[in-house]
């Protein structure tokens, strides 16, 4: 009995370790465990990150003195009042009552701990709610919105959307304005800033910035519906070229593979051989995507914009790799990869839940060659 005791605590340590060595794992990608590192606040790419991993460690280091010294302290008098060989067991030892002196000294130390505890979450959270003048006057602006389970990204000064991937200038601070557009979601991006919710009816600010050029994960950090653990995003901090680049393309009309022309008129080109494809592609986009989403930058849609979308890396809200075979899936059966999403039931009709305010997929009955053709289409959107 005592040695199935010391196993199960052995396999909790075990267990334990495991899961707090993934949280620290700088893996390069590929498999689940791997990605983990992806999402650690304890490796932070950015001031915000860093001063609450500071306050982090500063919490830790408290708690660790408290348990060493209460635990140290009681396991000394265990060891030191203990019953002895020749004790008569069924002698009260002598009583005192209190120890003013000792007493004040325990609640003044307790404060004082509180204290190294409050100063720098005091100041983490002005440094989080206030850009730094030095910061502020080249800083940028987002108003994130959360939805379940995507986020929308629209970029005020610039006047477009875009969702799902935030892409921003590396070494400039972005200013975040965070609402949600149905329930509350929680915008957590573990290298540049801990979590902060989103909630209807107000909006949240915090801002970010990133030491480093290269790709931040982000993910949903509040329990919003069936989907809520497929609800990720990516953060791209670029270069200043890069971003220049990146404005240019989102602010332009829809481009398609490079050139200036839509879809429509591309596919007209009877030199192209995927005409036919791109033609059938569009009226089907039109036909079962449009009343939800748009391929074009500027307008709010109730899904997901999907200008550009060939330029982004992931699908599904950073749940999927962007490829062709991946997307595919994604058409033909989302409701596998995100149970309750919208775009397989249809969008409820808030006077009458059972009804569906837009329908779904689910009965728009597509083949195998209508996702292929949908897939290729979206993919010429860079
Ligand atoms: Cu949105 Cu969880």
């Amino acid at each position: 009995m005592k040695r199935l005791g010391i196993l199960w605590i052995a396999l909790l340590i075990g267990l334990t370790g495991l899961a707090v060595s993934q949280c620290a794992y700088p893996g390069p990608g590929g498999s689940f465990l791997n990605r983990a590192g992806h999402q650690s606040a304890l490796d932070p790419m950015g001031p915000v990150a860093r001063n609450q991993a500071g306050i982090f460690y500063v919490t830790l280091g408290v708690t660790v003195f408290l348990f060493v010294t209460v635990g140290g302290a009681l396991a000394f008098s265990i060891w030191k009042f203990r019953l002895r060989t020749g004790d008569d067991p069924a002698a009260i030892p002598p009583q005192s009552h209190g120890h003013p002196l000792v007493e004040l000294g325990l609640v003044l130390a307790s404060a004082g701990l509180l204290v190294v505890i409050a100063v720098p979450t005091f100041g983490g959270i002005l440094l989080k709610n206030r850009v730094p003048a030095a910061d502020a006057a080249d800083a940028i602006e987002v108003n994130v919105t959360g939805y379940q389970w995507w986020w929308s990204f629209e970029y005020p000064e610039y006047g477009f959307h875009t969702a799902n991937e935030l892409v921003f200038p590396v070494g400039r601070a972005v200013k975040l304005n965070l609402r949600a557009g149905d329930v509350i979601h929680s915008f957590w991006l573990p290298k540049l800033a801990g979590k902060t919710d989103l909630i209807p009816g107000q909006t949240n600010f915090k801002w970010i910035k990133a030491d480093a050029p290269g790709t931040y994960w982000g993910q949903c950090a509040e329990f919003c519906g069936d989907s809520h653990a497929y609800m990720l995003f990516r953060a791209h901090a670029v270069s200043e070229e890069a971003w220049r680049h990146w404005l240019d393309r989102q602010r332009s009309a829809t481009v398609v593979g490079g050139g200036d022309y839509t879809p429509l008129a591309l596919a007209r080109d009877p030199d192209r051989p995927d005409a036919a494809r791109i033609t059938h592609a569009t009226r089907l986009f039109v036909q079962h995507c449009a009343r939800c989403h748009s391929v074009d930058s500027r307008i709010q849609t109730s899904g997901p914009n999907l200008a550009h979308f060939g330029g982004r890396t992931t699908l599904a809200a950073g749940w999927m790799d962007n490829e062709p075979e991946q997307l595919k899936r994604w058409i033909l059966e989302p409701h596998r990869v995100k149970p309750g999403n919208y775009m397989w039931s249809g969008f409820p009709d808030p006077a009458n839940p059972r009804a569906v305010q837009m329908e779904g997929l689910r009965d728009a009955g597509l083949s195998e060659a209508d996702a292929e053709a949908l897939a290729a289409y979206l993919h010429l959107l860079k």
